[in-house]
């Protein structure tokens, strides 16, 4: 019996402001933790669930925990977890807003949440929860898109890697999930061509990249090109807004496998607006991405280049998650060969931080996560 008192930040219907407020704890199913959150990361996505979460999740029903990125120490196990105990620190994907879950008791915003075993992992002793806590979405998205099956299905990363003639392109290398793809491909044994911005080049080659390039520059498609040497392109990730048709030109123009992992719809959901306005705002950019959506398919069909979308919390249900967060990652983490990345940046303190944290996120970050500490 448990006497822990849970917190929550809910979305209570939507479209609605978030409010903080007392929730019941769930104590865990038979493959699942309770874990006491420490720090939460926020994902663009985190905000996007609240201003377009009744088109992009149609499945969630109200009110709502949101939030995927949690740090924390376990309280309570199921009665099958065997990887944790209870004072371990941890951290893990929240996985509430995904559809074969639709939590509230799995979203990330609470201070008691429950993960499920398959994709958590233990903290090294040096590693904070802050910085811990800027990994599960980004690593996960960053994880689908290279090794699920149906997207790049590319070989598993390894403490020791075999090192292959063979490249991935990362464009967006400097986002939370492009310093993840990036760091996945290395250990995997691939070369790493990646796009950023000058200022991050140093941090992009820092975790493996073999080259970077501005995004920004007419010539980027021919840079990434040239700089393949005679390595095979065996696909790209597509991550930020306009990056899916110049990878579509990459791929195409290295010559080698034609796949592109899609990680960024068309256009941007981030000037949509909470209460009044929203719709306003909301029609032209579904339109847009609608007829974006359309025609980089066509385009894609055209090219002969396979160009899936990648939903960032699919590897809960497939052979990923357990690679990676059972796997590969509690070695990675404990001998240094995976940096958290990227840098943490904390944001306030308590539930009812999230929302203003969220504000500072949607006016732009540069190679940092916001993190907020319950
Ligand atoms: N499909 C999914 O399930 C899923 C899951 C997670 C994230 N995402 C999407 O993935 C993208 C990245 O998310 P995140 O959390 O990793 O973002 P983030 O770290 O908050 O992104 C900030 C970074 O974006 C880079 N950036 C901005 N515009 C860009 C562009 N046009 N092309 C390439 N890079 C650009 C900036 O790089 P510089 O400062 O170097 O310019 C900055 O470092 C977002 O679009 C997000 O919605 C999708």
């Amino acid at each position: 019996m448990q006497d822990n008192i849970n917190s929550a930040l809910w979305l209570p219907a939507k479209g609605a402001a978030f409010i903080a407020g007392p929730a019941p704890y769930t104590a865990p199913q038979r493959q699942e933790v309770v874990v006491r959150t420490r720090a939460v990361a926020l994902n663009p996505f985190d905000r996007h669930v609240q201003t377009i979460g009744a088109l992009a999740c149609p499945w969630l029903t109200y009110p709502m925990v949101v939030g995927h990125d949690v740090a924390g120490d376990v309280v309570e196990v199921g009665e099958a977890v065997t990887r944790f105990k209870p004072g371990d620190r941890v951290l893990g994907l929240a996985g509430g807003v995904d559809k074969g879950r639709n939590r509230s008791a799995e979203g990330a915003f609470q201070t008691h949440v429950v993960l499920l075993e398959h994709m958590m992992t233990h903290l090294p002793s040096g590693l904070s929860y802050e910085q811990a806590s800027v990994l599960p979405l980004g690593l996960s998205t960053a994880a689908c898109a290279l090794f699920q099956d149906d997207v790049l299905a590319l070989a598993r990363p390894q403490l020791a890697p075999q090192r292959r003639d063979e490249t991935v392109i990362v464009w967006g290398g400097s986002t939370s999930v492009g310093l993840n793809a990036i760091q996945l491909a290395v250990a995997a044994g691939y070369e790493v061509l990646t796009t950023c911005s000058p200022a991050n080049f140093g941090l992009v080659r820092a975790l493996g990249a073999r080259h970077a390039f501005d995004y920004r520059s007419d010539t980027v498609v021919s840079d990434l090109t040239s700089a393949l040497g005679k390595s095979r392109c065996v696909g790209a990730v597509a991550i930020g807004t306009g990056s899916a048709p110049s990878c579509l030109d990459a791929v195409v123009a290295a010559g080698g496998r034609r796949a592109v992992a899609v990680i960024t719809p068309p256009t941007s959901f981030d000037g949509i607006p909470v209460g009044r306005g929203r719709l306003r705002k909301l029609l032209p950019v579904l339109t847009n991405n609608a007829i974006g959506i359309l025609k980089l398919k066509w385009r894609a069909y055209r090219l002969g280049v396979a160009a899936p979308f990648v939903w960032g919390t699919s590897l809960i249900h497939n052979q990923v998650g357990p690679m990676i967060f059972q796997d590969y990652l509690p070695g990675a983490l404990a001998h240094g060969a995976f940096k958290p990345s990227p840098a943490c940046q904390v944001a306030g303190h308590g539930l009812e931080a999230i929302p203003a944290a969220m504000a500072v996120h949607a006016a732009g970050v540069s190679a940092v996560k916001l993190v907020v500490t319950l």
